[in-house]
């Protein structure tokens, strides 16, 4: 199977670099990039491929290709009742509506219907890579990974573990939850598919004994697989876990000694890291998942993206649906910006004056390290920067074509925008109705308002 595109192509290689490849011919080959050449060696690149001109796929002006979007953090069985339930702090949040929402997906029909609503939802929204937290029970989890499967999305994927501190009817015993943890793991792999990474998720130390922390660890290091959890996300969270382990420091040397420190960890949140606590994860080789919308509601401070990326962490972004209300990684992308100059906000204030210093600037981020955070940066944090994350020939062709005059669409183009205004004009104010087409390992799995799904499945 062989595609071939000529059109612009942006894309973020490096953080705070935004690279625009304008007019070039990419040949697409069996799910990955095979060449990206200039389009005045059209006839060339054609010939060596034994490609004609009329296989080509011009695209028209204001139509260019942006890496898919790769949202590092989502809890799956919270869609229900995402844009809802902002009104109390996390650990109450957590038993008031997180809870209740996530055991009521034990009902199967239920699962895959508001599944497969979800796994859509995201799609549209241009989330190309999911990194799902899954809800207790196994069946859910399953049903998760089948509608994954079906939709043609790339996903890393979890069953949540909890075996205490929890709600009486959703919470379960170690023994079956290290159980449960590894039969969904061999049901994952049993797929046989390359888009779909098993994922051990110990939801937060809070909700997880030494025992169960301490076998999933050695679950991870059979399969050598992702883990994922929670990490001082919140003063609620973070005080909790220090009285439940008071001979630890903070939440980094907890996960540490448990073994969940790892290259394939990806950690939510993290806005009361210490430096300290940051260099034990960088020595690990564990990443961030930066939430900044969630961490508006339900977080006690705004993460230093920045000052996180001159430590050498690795950082992609989340929506963490639901603590974070929208399931848009250009959401994502505009709270991280604004999250960034909330922390130059309040260092002006805490000056108390008027006077705008140098060191108000360190923590500012534009939409350009935002996209990165959404496109390079997450597919850094998952280990998975060699498959996709960029445009690069031997990567894999995770796309969205994205269209700046897209009908009915969320803004305008006006004469003299240069291609760049109309770039970030789509980051800036674009929703799905800019995305027309997206594409999952040289796929196309959604064209318009239809899921095509993964055609290669049989
Ligand atoms: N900490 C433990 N569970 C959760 C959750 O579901 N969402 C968020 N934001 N934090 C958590
Ligand atoms: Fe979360």
């Amino acid at each position: 199977m062989i595609l071939a595109f000529r059109g612009n192509f942006v894309h973020t290689p490096s953080y705070g670099q935004m690279d625009m490849l304008l007019d070039k011919l990419v040949i697409v080959k069996e799910g990955k990039i095979a060449r990206i050449a200039t389009g005045d060696h059209e006839s060339e690149v054609l010939q060596e491929f034994s490609l004609s001109s009329s296989d080509v796929r011009r695209l028209r002006e204001g139509e260019f290709f942006l890496p898919g979007l790769i949202d590092t953090h989502v809890h799956a069985p919270q869609y229900k009742f995402t844009g809802t339930g902002t009104d109390v702090p996390l650990m109450e949040w957590l038993r008031k509506y997180t809870f209740p929402s996530e055991e009521s997906y034990k009902d199967r029909e239920a699962a895959q219907h508001r599944h497969a609503l979800l796994v859509k939802r995201f799609l549209s929204n241009g989330t190309t890579t999911a990194t799902y937290f899954g809800s207790l029970h196994l069946e859910p989890n399953k049903i998760l990974v089948d509608s994954i499967l079906a939709l043609g999305q790339r996903a890393v994927v979890g069953k949540v573990n909890m075996d205490r501190e929890s709600p009486e009817d959703y919470m379960e015993t170690t023994e079956q939850g290290l159980k449960d943890a590894e039969e969904f793991v061999q049901y994952t792999l049993s797929k046989k598919t390359t888009r779909i990474y098993p994922c051990i998720t110990p939801r937060f130390i809070p909700t997880c004994t030494v025992e169960s922390m301490k076998g999933l660890a050695a679950i991870a290091r059979k399969y050598n697989i992702h883990i994922q959890s929670h990490i001082s996300e919140c003063c609620g969270e973070v005080n909790f876990s220090r009285h439940l382990h008071p001979e630890y420091k903070t939440d980094a040397y907890v996960f540490d000694d448990m073994g969940l420190l790892t290259d394939k960890t990806l950690m939510a949140h993290g806005t009361l890291l210490t430096d300290e606590d940051i260099k034990l994860l960088v020595e690990r080789g564990t990443s961030v998942s930066h939430c900044p919308l969630s961490n508006f509601f339900l977080g006690d401070a705004c993460f230093r993206v920045n000052n996180a990326m001159k430590l050498g962490l690795k950082v992609g972004l989340g929506t963490d649906v639901a603590g974070g209300i929208s399931p848009s990684m250009l959401s994502a992308i505009r709270m991280a910006v604004v999250n960034s100059r909330c922390l130059r906000a309040h260092k002006l204030a805490v000056k108390g004056g008027l006077e705008v210093t140098p060191d108000m600037e360190v923590d500012v981020i534009s939409y350009k390290e935002g996209l990165y955070l959404a496109t390079m940066g997450g597919a850094k944090a998952l280990n998975i920067d060699n498959q996709v994350g960029s445009f690069e020939e031997g990567k894999e062709f995770d796309a969205l074509l994205v269209d700046v005059n897209a009908e009915g669409g969320p803004f305008d183009i006006f004469d003299g925008d240069t291609i760049e205004d109309q770039f970030e004009k789509f980051i800036n104010l674009g929703d799905d109705r800019n995305i027309l087409e997206v594409y999952v390992q040289g796929v196309m799995v959604k064209q318009g308002d239809v899921f095509l799904g993964d055609s290669t499945i049989k």
